[in-house]
């Protein structure tokens, strides 16, 4: 199967938060890091506003709402507080991600199956404010199916388990993992969702993701903002899309 499109990039800049937050300051500013990944290339800029407002706060979303060419995807739990920002501001998108506080970043997907008639209610609230709803869920097929039935836009697929794997050079694990991607990106394509994919992409690991012919958009983070203290973003930027390019012409 060729490429549904052209693959995008999203840049998460939750963890320039994170860095301005470990000393309590205004340096570095999340919106100075996102409008420079603009103008690198970024297709869009993600940003993860917790609960405990960990790393995102209030004051960087509308920020990063104001000051954007690009579109922003707003990702969140699904509770009433976040709905009513993202009612307010109407971001791009809205990435709806389960989240407890303990863990130190998003450890699975969201279960939409076990919250279907909630989430139907919420899902069509945002989307008749504009915004493209997305689930990041694991490519579980009722979790797939479960966000068809609510009215998701689109799917992200949460691709932190390969990733994990990959890094531990736990290969066949890895492979099987890509092969339930690979399955659930084909059904949420022909349910009519768009697919987009991340958590945990590096240089080493996105070329079979960016492969996969239904994924639309992968978003980054992490990776991105910790080589950029070496290459600076641009060049980090520069080499992630290099590498999504590459995978994506071999199935051109
Ligand atoms: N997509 C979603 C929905 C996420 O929760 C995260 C992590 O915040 C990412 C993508 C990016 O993951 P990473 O920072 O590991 O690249």
């Amino acid at each position: 199967m060729k490429p549904l499109g052209r693959l995008r990039l999203g840049v998460n800049i939750d963890h320039v938060a994170t860095l301005r937050n470990a000393r309590g300051s205004v340096w570095p500013d999340p919106l100075r890091a996102a409008l420079l990944a603009e103008a690198a290339g970024a297709d869009g800029i993600t940003a993860h506003m917790r609960e405990d407002r960990r790393h995102i706060r209030d004051s960087d979303i509308e920020a990063l709402q104001a000051g954007l060419a690009i579109p922003l995807n707003f990702e969140c739990a699904a509770t009433e507080e976040m709905k009513a920002i993202a009612l307010r501001l109407r971001p791009h998108a809205v990435c709806l991600v389960p989240e407890k506080r303990e863990e130190r970043t998003t450890e699975g997907g969201l279960d939409v199956a076990a919250d279907q008639a909630r989430l139907t209610d919420y899902v069509g609230e945002l989307t008749m404010a504009g915004c493209r709803v997305s689930m990041f869920i694991s490519h579980d097929i009722h979790q797939i199916k479960a966000c068809a039935a609510v009215g998701a836009a689109v799917v992200e697929l949460h691709t932190g388990l390969y990733s994990e794997f990959h890094a531990k050079e736990r290969f066949s694990e890895a492979e099987a993992e890509l092969n339930g991607l690979r399955r659930g990106a084909a059904l949420a394509h022909s349910l009519g969702m768009e697919v987009h994919a991340g958590h945990g992409l590096t240089y080493d690991n996105v070329g079979p993701i960016a492969a996969m012919p239904e994924v639309m958009e992968l978003n980054i983070g992490h990776f991105l903002i910790g080589e950029a203290v070496f290459l600076g973003l641009e060049g980090a930027l520069d080499e992630m899309r290099r590498r999504m390019d590459i995978a994506r012409e071999e199935i051109a």
